[in-house]
């Protein structure tokens, strides 16, 4: 299967199990819940935690459904404040109006409260997983989600700026959007009982990762397909945003992009896994139309 096939594959294993675990028990924060995490994401994240996790020798069970959503949840809830007003102030998200515009700024907040609280009950939920995987699974995330917000703060002083230390772009790249994908790749490790020096390599091997998605992120911005990414299009220009693309142009951030994915591919090296798939999804990242 290729990996297009395989992550859609993964996604509807993923999106059933969310079904089951979405509902809040309040109508408007459930409906603003079920509006934004069920609106077409490509479910990247729980993708590259799966197939991690299989990449070194772990099935996917109920168990790894759970921190699957759970990964899948912090992401939503970052998108969901991201494009608040106050934020990004977009429109559109997913080619639909944004949670926001449907459902009003205060029920989107608190649907985004919502889902940052729900991924972290998930993970303490009954399961085949010790109280001590738990809680490092538990750290793992927090550590990922304290990151992105750094992220997110530092990234509001990109609008208006021309250029940065490039060192600096990077650093809030790798916040803002590599930590959770680096969590991503951690847990795995984590449940497969990696030594440190080894999931310190998987972090590095994530964080990186992490920096080639929102490079293609940026480069999307003026290059995507406008039925996927309506009202999207030119959105960084239009608020002046510095990014990857208005600090280097469109050739040299691909050049950095492919240097960091050989760069995220040495960290990993040493590591006993089945990296076929794995790779597979380094380079759909490093490609991506959508
Ligand atoms: C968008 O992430 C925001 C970033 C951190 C780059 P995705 O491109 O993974 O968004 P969805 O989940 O597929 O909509
Ligand atoms: C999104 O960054 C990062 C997070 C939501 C944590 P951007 O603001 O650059 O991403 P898009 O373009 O809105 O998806
Ligand atoms: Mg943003
Ligand atoms: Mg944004």
């Amino acid at each position: 299967m290729k990996i297009e096939a395989y992550i859609k594959h993964l996604s509807g294993q993923v999106n059933s199990f969310i079904r089951k675990v979405v509902s809040f028990g309040n109508k408007k924060v459930d409906s603003a819940v079920a509006y934004a995490v069920f609106s077409g994401g490509k479910r990247l994240r729980p993708a590259l935690f799966l197939v991690t996790l299989e990449s070194l020798g772990k099935k996917i069970n109920q168990d790894a459904l759970r921190v699957a959503a759970a990964l899948e949840f912090v992401h939503v809830f970052s998108l969901i404040q991201d494009d608040l007003p106050l934020m990004d102030n977009d429109d559109y998200r997913r080619g639909r109006p944004t949670a926001h515009k449907v459902f009003g700024e205060d029920i989107a907040l608190l649907a985004s409260d919502a889902l940052l609280n729900r991924a972290y009950a998930l993970i303490c939920r009954d399961s085949a997983f010790s109280a001590e995987l738990k809680s490092k699974i538990l750290s793992e995330l927090a550590v990922a989600v304290n990151n992105l917000i750094a992220g997110q703060a530092d990234d509001l002083d990109l609008v208006r700026k021309k250029k940065i230390p490039a060192g600096r772009l990077n650093d809030i790249y790798m916040a803002k959007t590599g930590a959770l994908l680096s969590a991503c790749v951690k847990i795995a490790g984590i449940i497969k009982g990696l030594n440190a020096a080894e999931l310190k390599k998987l972090g590095s091997f994530g964080n990186k990762l992490g920096l080639v998605y929102q490079i293609s992120d940026d480069l999307l911005n003026v290059s995507c397909d406008k039925k996927t990414f309506k009202g999207r299009l030119l959105s960084d220009k239009k608020r002046g945003k510095l990014t990857y693309l208005s600090m280097f142009g469109r050739d040299k951030a691909l050049d950095i992009s492919d240097g960091l994915i050989n760069g995220a591919i040495r960290e990993i090296k040493n590591i006993p896994m089945d990296k076929g798939r794995l790779l597979e999804l380094c380079f759909f990242i490093l490609k991506r139309k959508y």
